[in-house]
């Protein structure tokens, strides 16, 4: 995992909106978060340093990687994916390089595209990266406010190889995704929409025949430009998804959730968490949450909270871990390893 040293407390964010410590801790859990130096840090370059922990921690060079997955959803640029950036920035072979674009359960996609590589033998070595810079693109006004406490900036990767072990490694993945409710967690801008898929007028597009659609100044001036979020019922729908889903992949392997030793959420919101962790009945123990630290990474946050767990000693060989996220999309999806 590789975290910006940038802290930024709750306290920091009422200079910029009206807001409070105690408002968010109350309904967020979260102290403070991460964001990434301004000019010097991009979405990439986190990833890349995430990167080269893992690789050197799986004993391979990054000319050892064969394939990369790259979960963003906060681009360095709008195309080319960050995939290329990272391959080009880590000096590695002409390989594969692929950028997957599911928010929230971006880091499980990721995961599951590579776990489906290493099992038909394909490849080898996957590196597999989540990485945001959120604090480039959010409204720090207090129009803005619901969102913007919410995120923070980081990078977690993993490198996924083939084991000959039996009943090791990745036992299964699970994804699932509900389109009906696409715009409750969205940037719509810049985009192509115009205004197609919702009577609400979601950006001000400018009306010549033929013209710069994609972006305007109205759009800017307009602040459309930000994140959008319908938080109550992002986390209505969350409560009930994340227990599914962590059924689900337990199911699938014969296993009950008291057999769970090590659950990683993704970092929403600590309420989402701890409401999930009382329904499967898991004790404190059993879930690592990091929220409070560094708020929600989004693609990042699954894997920077299971580099955090493993660093801690709270996960030990033969332990059965449990991935779980749910987030923009609605995406949610889940995997079950035994470490
Ligand atoms: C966003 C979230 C924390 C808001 O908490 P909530 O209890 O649902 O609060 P509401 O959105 O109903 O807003 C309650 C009030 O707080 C205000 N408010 C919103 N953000 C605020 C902030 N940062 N500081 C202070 N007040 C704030 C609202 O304006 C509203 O005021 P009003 O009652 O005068 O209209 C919560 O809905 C949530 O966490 N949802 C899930 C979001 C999530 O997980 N997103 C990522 C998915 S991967």
């Amino acid at each position: 995992m590789y975290t910006p040293k940038n802290v930024f407390t709750n306290n920091d964010l009422t200079k910029y909106m009206e807001t409070s410590d105690a408002w968010i801790q109350e309904r967020t859990g979260i102290k403070e978060r991460r964001y990434a130096d301004r000019t010097g840090e991009t979405t990439t370059t986190m990833g890349v340093a995430a990167a080269a922990i893992a690789i050197e921690r799986a004993g391979i060079t990054p000319q050892d990687i064969d394939f990369i997955v790259f979960a963003t959803l906060s681009p360095d640029y709008y195309f080319p994916g960050c995939g290329v950036l990272l391959q080009r920035a880590m000096k590695m072979k002409e390989i594969g390089a692929l950028d997957v674009r599911n928010q929230c359960s971006g880091f499980l996609y990721a995961l599951s595209v590579a776990d489906q590589f290493i099992k038909t033998g394909m490849y080898k070595n996957i590196l597999v990266v989540g990485s945001e810079k959120h604090s480039f693109g959010l409204d720090f006004s207090t129009r803005g406010r619901n969102v913007s406490v919410i995120f923070g900036d980081g990078a977690g990767a993993v490198v996924l190889q083939p084991t000959a072990a039996p009943n090791q490694g990745i036992l299964s993945t699970h994804l699932h995704s509900d389109g009906e409710s696409a715009e409750m967690l969205a940037m719509f801008n810049p985009g192509t929409h115009a205004n197609h898929w919702t009577e609400q007028k979601l950006a001000d597009f400018n009306d010549a025949e033929i013209a710069d659609m994609f972006m305007s100044n109205a759009m800017v001036d307009k602040a459309q430009n930000f994140p959008n979020m319908d938080g109550p019922a992002v986390f209505k729908k969350a409560v009930v998804k994340f227990p599914e889903v962590i059924m689900e992949a337990l199911a699938a392997n014969g296993l009950q959730s008291t057999d769970i030793n090590m659950l990683i959420p993704h970092q929403a919101n600590l309420r989402i968490s701890q409401f999930v962790q009382q329904k499967l009945g898991l004790r404190d123990d059993q879930v690592h949450n990091n929220i409070q630290k560094f708020g929600n990474t989004t693609a990042a946050s699954v894997p920077i909270a299971l580099c955090e767990a493993w660093e801690e000693g709270k996960i030990k060989a033969g332990d059965l871990v449990c991935l779980a996220a749910f987030g923009s999309g609605f995406t949610w999806a889940s995997a079950l390893l035994r470490w």
